[in-house]
């Protein structure tokens, strides 16, 4: 038995949730490229179900090119159309309402048949806290955009933005809660800085971070802080053979490389690895490592229905 357990004010957000999507054609549903499973409600398929859907894979001027390549063909295989964007920089928004198009064909050609002309489409944008919702919203809509008013139905004080003649969105970006039960999910969340929650402390944080880079982009490290191979280091084979306990030791050792090439230290000359972390946290969020992502299509293909 699958038992699922949800606090009070997510049963709410749901009960919302499902309310708003009666009135919607299509669903805009932000992710964060950089961890596209992680940053996914578990729910949304069934929310969406019925709808036009579609997947922007957004912080894509931060994720890895290839691997957002692979993403965007994994969730077309699943009949969801694609953009990849930059929330920030309207010019990468360009591709969106093309696609929106697209992805409402068989609605347009219904309308069409029944003879109803220019209905415009009704959409709204749904995704986990920080995935860029907001930023999405107010570069996409622009101020140039009227609000239409209230609607009957639409959850009390939400409104809809009229964009042009073929597209309305709802004003408010609906706000899906993650897969909090799955611990990697909560690790990758950390990772990018979406939560708070301080599941791991600084370092182990950091030690995560250096596993899964050294696993996917091997080097990428070492070429930043300029750090040297541990003699040992070749002896000890990829960091999938090593053991939990020998990927930390070696995670340490160069998160104190990292610490003594970027002089994080503490009065009397020891290491201060808490700065090392938050150093090297903040690199990777921030892009300065490149574009990387954390997590890789074809490791999820199962879990994407
Ligand atoms: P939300 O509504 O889904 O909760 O997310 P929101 O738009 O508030 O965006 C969360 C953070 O992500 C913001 O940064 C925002 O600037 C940033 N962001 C949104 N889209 C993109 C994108 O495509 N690329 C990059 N690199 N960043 C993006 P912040 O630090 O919380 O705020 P601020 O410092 O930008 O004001």
């Amino acid at each position: 038995m699958n038992i699922q357990w949800y606090p009070g004010h997510m049963t709410k957000a749901r009960r919302a949730m499902k309310e708003d999507m009666k009135l919607i054609d299509l669903v805009i549903e932000l992710v964060d490229a950089r961890v596209p499973f992680s940053s996914r409600n578990p729910d949304i398929d069934e929310l969406a179900a019925g709808k036009a859907r579609m997947v922007l894979l957004n912080k894509a001027d931060l994720s890895d090119e290839g691997k957002n390549a692979a993403w965007a063909s994994l969730f077309e295989s699943r009949g969801i159309h694609v953009a990849k964007i930059d929330a920030r920089n309207k010019g990468s928004l360009k591709q969106v309402q093309a696609v929106i198009q697209e992805a409402c064909k068989e609605k347009i050609e219904r309308d069409r048949r029944r003879g109803i002309l220019n209905r415009p489409i009704r959409t709204m944008v749904v995704g986990i806290p920080n995935v860029g919702k907001s930023t999405f919203i107010n570069s996409f809509a622009g101020k140039a955009c009227a609000k239409t008013g209230n609607k009957p139905g639409v959850t009390k004080g939400n409104q809809w933005i009229r964009l042009n003649k073929t597209l309305e969105l709802l004003d408010t970006p609906g706000i899906l809660w993650p897969r909090f039960e799955d611990q990697t999910v909560g690790l990758h969340l950390a990772l990018i800085g979406s939560i708070n929650d301080q599941i791991l402390n600084r370092d182990e944080l950091a030690w995560e971070l250096i596993r899964l880079l050294e696993e996917v982009y091997p080097g990428v490290l070492k070429e930043r802080y300029g750090l040297t191979e541990e003699e040992s280091d070749e002896e000890k084979g990829p960091w999938v053979s090593l053991s939990k306990e020998e990927q930390n030791l070696r995670a340490s050792y160069m998160l104190e490389q990292i610490a003594r090439k970027r002089s994080c230290l503490i009065r009397g000359g020891e290491l201060d690895l808490a700065r090392a972390a938050a150093l090297l946290l903040d690199d990777f969020r921030s892009g300065k490592l490149g574009r990387l992502s954390l997590e890789q299509a074809q490791d999820y293909k199962d879990r994407v229905k």
